[in-house]
């Protein structure tokens, strides 16, 4: 990949994982993020390789637009308003955003000729009812939100589902009127080092590193989720910028689903710590019951397959928590819920 690249939502969670990748890689790496919830600190690997630009990318000018994104063969687009369930569920006109801020994208891109556009989509994408049932085996495929057939269909969970939908939407109806090329991939449950307390994952962790006890967990603690390791994702989107043109939307995830509780043991046994009692708060906001990716579309078209079991991921993940993160021996509940809890 030595190209020319803007990663929008840069220093992020996946962007900045995305950024090292690609600077291994040889590209030439310019980033636009707002710093809203993204931090320069998550670009410390690659920070002497990258061009930076703090800018907002619902509120700046058509001209700022067209001079970011000017001489970009491939522009990733992961700037978003976004949190875990918590966040999504308790924000949801901040998410709404996303609106905005995706259609000033596409049309920068259109504007400036921009190779090919990368967006990060979402499993949040697909109809909640073929979610409902702890225990099922059915794997969401790519054709159960079809955004090219606009008489089928559509609906997805909550706002921030849907605005990932609508942006699918803009991304076919951009390549209809103006030829932009590209395709949305939609991620199912990212972790790894990085990411913050609001998404499941870390936050079960930082209860356990906590040694919360009773130890909390959202919901009756039988929702399901494919939980898929950051560098997997990483991999499967620089893929998709290499394979892809035609807006052919791609998922990415393992296809394999655990119950949250379970991810919770997973972590007591990696920790070598386990509390007296758990306690199950169902008013918390829980998501689908059961979620996973059918990746069969990304192994055809991309030859990507992920690496990392949740086992695997989840060590990667604890050994830099516990590196980073300072033990203060109690919980702070709006870090659960606030993507910029300070
Ligand atoms: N984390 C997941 O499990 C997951 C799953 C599916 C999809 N996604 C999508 O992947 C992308 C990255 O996810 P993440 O978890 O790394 O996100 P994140 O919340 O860590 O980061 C979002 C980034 O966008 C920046 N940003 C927000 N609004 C902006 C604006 N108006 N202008 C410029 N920059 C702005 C923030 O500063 C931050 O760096 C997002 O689009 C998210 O919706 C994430």
């Amino acid at each position: 990949m030595k190209k020319n690249v803007l990663v929008t939502g840069g220093a992020s969670f996946i962007g900045s994982h995305l950024v090292d990748k690609l600077v291994s890689l040889e590209a030439s790496v310019t980033i636009a993020d707002d710093l809203s919830t993204g931090k320069m600190d998550n670009l410390k690997q690659s920070q002497d390789k990258i061009k930076f630009i703090k800018t907002d990318l619902e509120y700046n000018s058509k001209a700022e637009a067209r001079n970011i994104f000017k001489d970009n063969e491939v522009v990733f687009h992961l700037a978003a308003d976004h949190g875990g369930r918590g966040y999504i569920t308790t924000h949801p006109a901040d998410v709404c955003s996303s609106f905005a801020v995706d259609h000033h994208v596409l049309e920068a891109c259109s504007d400036t000729n921009v190779g090919k556009v990368i967006f990060s989509s979402s499993a949040c994408v697909y109809p909640t009812d073929l979610q409902k049932d702890v225990g099922s085996d059915y794997k969401l495929k790519e054709s159960d939100s079809d955004t090219s057939n606009l008489g089928s269909y559509l609906s997805a969970d909550i706002e921030y589902g849907w605005a990932k939908l609508m942006s699918e939407v803009q991304m076919n109806s951009f390549q209809k009127q103006f030829g932009l090329k590209g395709c949305p991939v939609r991620f199912v449950t990212a972790y790894g080092p990085r990411e913050n307390e609001t998404h499941a994952i870390i936050a079960l962790i930082y209860k356990a590193v906590e040694k919360m006890d009773p130890y909390e967990i959202w919901g009756n603690g039988q929702q399901e989720r494919d939980f898929t390791y950051v560098e997997d994702i990483v991999d499967g989107t620089i893929l998709c910028a290499e394979k892809i043109s035609d807006m052919t939307p791609v998922n990415l995830g393992t296809g394999r689903r655990y119950k949250m509780v379970d991810v919770a043991k997973m972590i007591f046994k990696i920790l070598n710590w386990e509390p007296k009692n758990l306690k199950f708060d169902e008013s918390k906001p829980t998501g689908a019951v059961s979620r996973s990716l059918d990746n069969a579309r990304a192994k055809k078209l991309l030859g990507w397959e992920p690496k990392y079991d949740l086992e695997q991921g989840l060590q990667k993940t604890i050994e830099w928590y516990l590196k980073t993160h300072k033990i203060e021996g109690s919980i702070n509940e709006k870090a659960l819920l606030e993507n910029n809890p300070n």
